[in-house]
């Protein structure tokens, strides 16, 4: 799906179907959400948060609400935050989200074309990269924005094509662009990004619809690089790498 398509779905979406708040829709509106909240949280804290102490100029893709965008300047407060969002109904929730912090610019544009006027130490996206239609010029655009040394993370959704075709399941074109993380591996590295390292974000046990076996999965492999059994139940991954 082309990204003037993805922004007119996320601005018509926040306005009608998801009453105008996307972050408690997202993420509040039931326990199963609850769920993914508070793992996507804890993945934030323990492998984004964990071993920064100072954070200067970041950026972020595709914030949404900036539900993320929050822990981060709880814990460094001082850090300026560049908000890419291709949905200005999305940056428009943000802004209202975040309006006590001065430090953060909002931008309305697609990441491909968005043209900034510095380079970052820390790059963040949750949820947003498999709405990109090129990743491989995703991928080497966020290596042409980190400085030397900056880190990176990104949250993106775990395919699940062949289970979905075993199934019978048809996904929404909205849907069709997650990828793979061997293969996101694979670009990162060959940006020329080192230290790269993948774990689970969010679980989620088949059928069952359970916030108990999810949270249950989370705590015994979070910590854990992904492997085929965590990746089988993973619905989120989380990629680290350096520059
Ligand atoms: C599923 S939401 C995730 C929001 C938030 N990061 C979160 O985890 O709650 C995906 C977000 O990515 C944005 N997005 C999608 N494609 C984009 C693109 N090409 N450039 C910038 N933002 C994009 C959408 O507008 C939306 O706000």
């Amino acid at each position: 799906m082309d990204a003037a398509e993805v922004k007119e779905i996320y601005n018509r979406q926040v306005k009608t179907k998801l009453g105008g708040d996307y972050e408690h829709r997202r993420w509040f509106s039931n326990d199963l959400k609850k769920a993914g909240y508070e793992m996507t949280r804890r993945v934030v804290e323990w492998h984004c948060l964990e071993k920064i102490e100072l954070l200067e100029d970041c950026l972020e893709l595709g914030s949404g609400a900036g539900t993320w965008t929050k822990l981060f300047l709880e814990k460094c407060p001082d850090a300026k935050f560049d908000l890419v969002d291709i949905s200005g109904e999305m940056l428009d929730q943000a802004k209202e989200n975040l309006g006590s912090y001065q430090n953060i610019r909002y931008f309305e544009a697609d990441f491909l074309d968005f043209k900034p006027d510095k380079q970052y130490d820390l790059f963040f996206s949750s949820r947003a990269l498999e709405y990109v239609p090129d990743k491989k010029r995703a991928v080497l655009k966020i290596a042409g924005l980190l400085r030397s040394g900056g880190r990176g993370f990104i949250i993106t959704k775990t395919p699940k094509y062949l289970r979905a075709r075993v199934f019978g399941r048809k996904i929404p074109r909205l849907h069709q662009g997650q990828i793979a993380p061997r293969k996101l591996k694979q670009l990162l590295s060959e940006a020329g990004f080192k230290n790269i390292a993948i774990y689970p974000a969010t679980m989620s046990f088949p059928l069952f619809k359970s916030p108990k076996l999810n949270r249950l999965l989370f705590k015994v492999f979070y910590k854990h690089g992904l492997n085929f059994l965590s990746q089988f139940f993973s619905e989120s991954y989380c990629v680290k790498f350096e520059k």
